[in-house]
């Protein structure tokens, strides 16, 4: 199973399994992980799911759609790697993903 580090905005690293087909936002909220909250389910309308991926990994993942870089123009912290983290789908491609936590959401 892929895993995933999360790492809060103090450093602290949660690497968790991740399985097939979930999002990413799922994965952290099924481990209870602090930083993403996912309130509005993954439907894209909330951006509680904010999170930094690392650089190496952004080119890697599918491009950002247009509801996803709207809902982010109205987050905090915003970085050019910033994701929605409940529109990445977690496939096997994914192992080793790290994604970084903003402090505006501790
Ligand atoms: Fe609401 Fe991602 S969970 S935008």
């Amino acid at each position: 199973m892929p895993k995933i580090t999360f790492v809060e905005h103090n450093g602290t690293q949660h690497i968790v399994e991740a399985p097939i087909g979930k999002s990413v936002m799922q994965v952290a909220v099924d481990n209870m992980l602090p930083g993403i909250v996912g309130d509005c389910g993954g439907c894209c309308s909330c951006a509680t799911c904010h999170g930094y991926v690392a650089p190496e990994w952004a080119a890697k993942l599918p491009p950002v759609q247009e509801d996803e870089e709207m809902m982010l123009e109205g987050a905090l912290h915003t970085r050019p790697t910033s994701r929605l983290t409940c529109q990445i789908v977690v496939g096997p491609d994914i192992d080793g993903l790290v994604v970084e936590l903003p402090v505006s959401q501790f």
